[in-house]
Formats: C-alpha cells, sequence, structure tokens
C-alpha cells in the first residue's frame, strides 16, 4: 500500500510501472546485444506470444462488499512461511545488464524477503553473492553438466552455503534457437560472460587443465602473444557488452582454455530421468525440478523424488511454437494435488497475472524478465521497484476480487472466457 499511496501522492516510481515502458526505458538503458539477450526467446517468438495470450482467457471476477480491510499475501512454500508468493527467477549473464549484476539481485530480493535463485550461468560467484548480500533464503540452479564431478560440486558449494533448496533446470539441455542473438552474431556464452559459477570452482579448474594436458584448444594457454591478444580481444568484447572499461575487464581476462571447457561441460542433452536419482544422493537439499510442462513428467517428477516442480518453458527462449505455460497448469495443479508445491512462470509481467497464476494452481509465481529490465534502470532500487510494483498490484486484485487471503486465491475467484462458436 505505500507504493499504491506514493503514486496517488505524486511520487515518481523508481522505474516506470506499466511492463510495457519498462521494458522501453529497460531498453534504452541496454546494449543492442545485451537487450537481445534478455528481450529475446525463441525462434518468432511464438511462444513468448502464446505465455502472454494465455492470460487472456482468465479474468478476474470481483466480488464486493467482503471487507477487504486486512489482507495477508503469505504462502507455505518448502516448509516455511513466505511474506509474499513471488519468487525472482535465475536469470544468467546478468553483467550485461548491470555492473552489480547478481549482487544487486539478491539484495533487492532479500530487502523484500523474496527467495533469489542463484543462476548457475551468474555473473559472480555464488559465495561472493551470499557475501554481498549475507540475508534472505535462496536457491541455487544447476544445468546438469556432462561432468558429474562437476554436478557434485556446484551442488556441495550451494549447500555449504545454505541454500534452502536446489532447482534443476531441465529445458536447456540443448540452447535454444536465439534468433535475436544469432542476428547480432553473439552467444553471451562464447564470450566468456556468465561463467563465474565455473570458474571458481576447483573440479572446473581441474577440467580445464585436463583439457590442455590432453592437447585440446586449451594447450594454447600457454602465454604466448598470439594468447594475449585472444585475451585482450574477449575482454575487450566483454568490455563493450557489460558496459565495464576495458582496463578492468582485463584485469581478469577468461584463458580461452576456460571458455572451451564451459562450452564442453555445460548442459548435456544426455540427461535422462535416471541422473535425478543421482542428484538425490549428492544433496539433501530438496531439489525442484524447472521445465516441467507436461502433466505426465511432473508424475514422473514427484515419483523421481522431486520436492517440487517448477512449470516453466524458459520464458519462451527454447522452442518456438512450445506449449504456453499457464494452459497448462489448472491440469498439472490437478494431477499434483497439493503433494509438492508448484512453482510458475513465463509471461507474468504484472500482480494481476500473478493472481491469475496463483488461482489456477501456482504455489509460488515466479517473475524473470520484468526485474532484469529493473536492473538495466536501476540496478538494486530497480530490482527491489519492479518487485515491489508487482506486490501491490497483487495485493489490490486479491482486495478487489474480495478475498483477504492469497491462500484463498482459487478458480472460484477467476471466469473463463469461452470463445464464440
Ligand atoms: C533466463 N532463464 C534462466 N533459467 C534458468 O534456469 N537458468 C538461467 O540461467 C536462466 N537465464 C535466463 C536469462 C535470461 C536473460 C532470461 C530472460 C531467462 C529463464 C528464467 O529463469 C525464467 O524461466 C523465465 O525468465 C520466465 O519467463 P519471463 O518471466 O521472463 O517471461
Amino acid at each position: 500500500s505505500d507504493i499504491y499511496r506514493a503514486g496517488i501522492g505524486g511520487a515518481k516510481p523508481v522505474v516506470p510501472v506499466e511492463p510495457a515502458v519498462l521494458e522501453r526505458f529497460a531498453r534504452k538503458a541496454m546494449s543492442a546485444e545485451a537487450f537481445a539477450y534478455v528481450a529475446g526467446g525463441a525462434g518468432s517468438e511464438h511462444t513468448m506470444a502464446a505465455n502472454r495470450a494465455a492470460f487472456d482467457r482468465w479474468q478476474v471476477w470481483p466480488r464486493p462488499l467482503r471487507d477487504v480491510s486486512e489482507r495477508d499475501l503469505s504462502v507455505e512454500f518448502l516448509g516455511a512461511t513466505r511474506p509474499t508468493p513471488l519468487i525472482l527467477a535465475p536469470l544468467g549473464v546478468m553483467e550485461m545488464v548491470h555492473r552489480d549484476a547478481d549482487i544487486a539481485v539478491a539484495r533487492a530480493a532479500a530487502s523484500l524477503g523474496l527467495p533469489s535463485v542463484l543462476s548457475n550461468q551468474a555473473s559472480v560467484a555464488m559465495e561472493q553473492v551470499v557475501d554481498a548480500a549475507p540475508a534472505g533464503p535462496r536457491m541455487f540452479q544447476l544445468y546438469w553438466s556432462s561432468s558429474d564431478e562437476l554436478n557434485a560440486s556446484l551442488l556441495q558449494r550451494a549447500e555449504q552455503l545454505g541454500c534452502e533448496a536446489v532447482v534443476i533446470t531441465l529445458d536447456t539441455h540443448l540452447l535454444g534457437w536465439r534468433t535475436r542473438d544469432l542476428d547480432l552474431g553473439y552467444l553471451p556464452f562464447t564470450r566468456g560472460l556468465g561463467i563465474a559459477q565455473y570458474t571458481s570452482d576447483p573440479v572446473f579448474a581441474g577440467l580445464v587443465r585436463e583439457r590442455a594436458a590432453t592437447g585440446g584448444p586449451a594447450a594454447s594457454v600457454r602465454i604466448t602473444p598470439k594468447t594475449i591478444a585472444a585475451g585482450v580481444s574477449i575482454a575487450r568484447k566483454g568490455a563493450a557488452l557489460t558496459g565495464t572499461g576495458l582496463r578492468e575487464s582485463l584485469r581478469s581476462p577468461l584463458p580461452r582454455a576456460a571458455v572451451e571447457t564451459f562450452l564442453d561441460v555445460f548442459s548435456t542433452p544426455a540427461i535422462a530421468w535416471e541422473d535425478i536419482a543421482r542428484a538425490r544422493e549428492w544433496t539433501k537439499l530438496p531439489i525442484i525440478l524447472k521445465g516441467i510442462v507436461h502433466p505426465d513428467d511432473a508424475i514422473r517428477a514427484l515419483d523421481a523424488g522431486a520436492d517440487g516442480i517448477w512449470i516453466s518453458n524458459h520464458g519462451g527462449r527454447q522452442i518456438d511454437r512450445s506449449v504456453p505455460t499457464l494452459e497448462v497448469l489448472p491440469t498439472i495443479a490437478d494431477r499434483i494435488a497439493g503433494r509438492v508445491p508448484i512453482v510458475f512462470d513465463s509471461g507474468v509481467r504484472s500482480g494481476a497475472d500473478a493472481a491469475i497464476a496463483l488461482a489456477l494452481g501456482a504455489t509460488e509465481v515466479a517473475l524473470g524478465r520484468p526485474y532484469a529490465y529493473g536492473l538495466a534502470i536501476a540496478g538494486e532500487e530497480g530490482v527491489a521497484a519492479v518487485i515491489r510494483h508487482v506486490l501491490a498490484e497483487l495485493d489490490i486484485s486479491l482486495g478487489l476480487a474480495g478475498l483477504t487471503a492469497v491462500a484463498d486465491l482459487d478458480r472460484g475467484a477467476l471466469r473463463e472466457v469461452v470463445a464464440a462458436p
């Protein structure tokens, strides 16, 4: 309500409130490459559009005269009461968006009591993020590597840092066909961005050395004029993309070997259900499987011992013409029947959107691009502002629907739009 009051009191918000305006402002604050990477989706972006369109099928059904003066946004998630049903989804390569990257995101989330998810493709090593932002619940998101040792090491680091759960992302065993990035001749990862979790990992360091010893591209790690030139070139591109100075970027030019090794071990198309059982052996942390969109897979996830599922199509970044997440949420929620929590994302842009997803069965709603836009415009404060806007609108929508608690949001609060025959 402070935002609402500030709004009608004439104070200007830190970042634009309207999602499309937010995106427009963010575009101006970013390099063309950074904006393409964040805003883009797979192919001709049909999935991205379908994610949004799916919300048009549902309307919040207002019920006045129910005394909603006290409202409660809290939810139960992984055995704890959370002040709000919002999570910040893991976003990699945030150094392209703002120099404070993951640290700004973690601080903003913690300041509002939201769990944040440390991305496997983060720009800052998880230990550094926790140092800089010690408060707040957090999770670690893992892309299943072709190296078992690396998977186990990353999970162990997350556990040692006090992460409350691990999120295994299942929809990126092949990187999507990202047309905007491809047209700019750019793949962030081949420039050595977003690989801080690897370069801070002892197992990864061993893999780079091994690659060098077997004469792979890592052999060129020897310092010669050529490798120095290659290092400068990577640093220069990195500096241009991240908006940092070349000198700053040069301080830690990544050896090409590290980039090559990363490309080898980042995610593997060989991941299969059996691997989830192995992850179960490697960590005591609750496991949440992200990227579930088929009801049968939701059940399979339960059978595999998952402690939660995360319905997502990666914000439409993986398959063009994929299934829009909101359309499958009700069926999956029915099949799960409350046995484990359901996180929902892809296409949520506002508090009203969040209300619809919660009413259709999500336990928690995750936000992706909107907070990256806040980060681009105003760093930590911008991320916090985006979160506050979504929460304020959710709170208002709840009250106007005649409800006093998020826990009471169900399909009874919605009207389904039935297309004319
Ligand atoms: C992502 N996403 C993502 N997911 C993940 O598991 N690990 C990651 O490192 C990333 N990185 C990433 C970067 C960027 C720039 C975007 C936009 C997305 C997917 C993310 O967690 C989430 O599923 C979507 O962003 C949700 O969709 P919306 O809210 O962006 O529509």
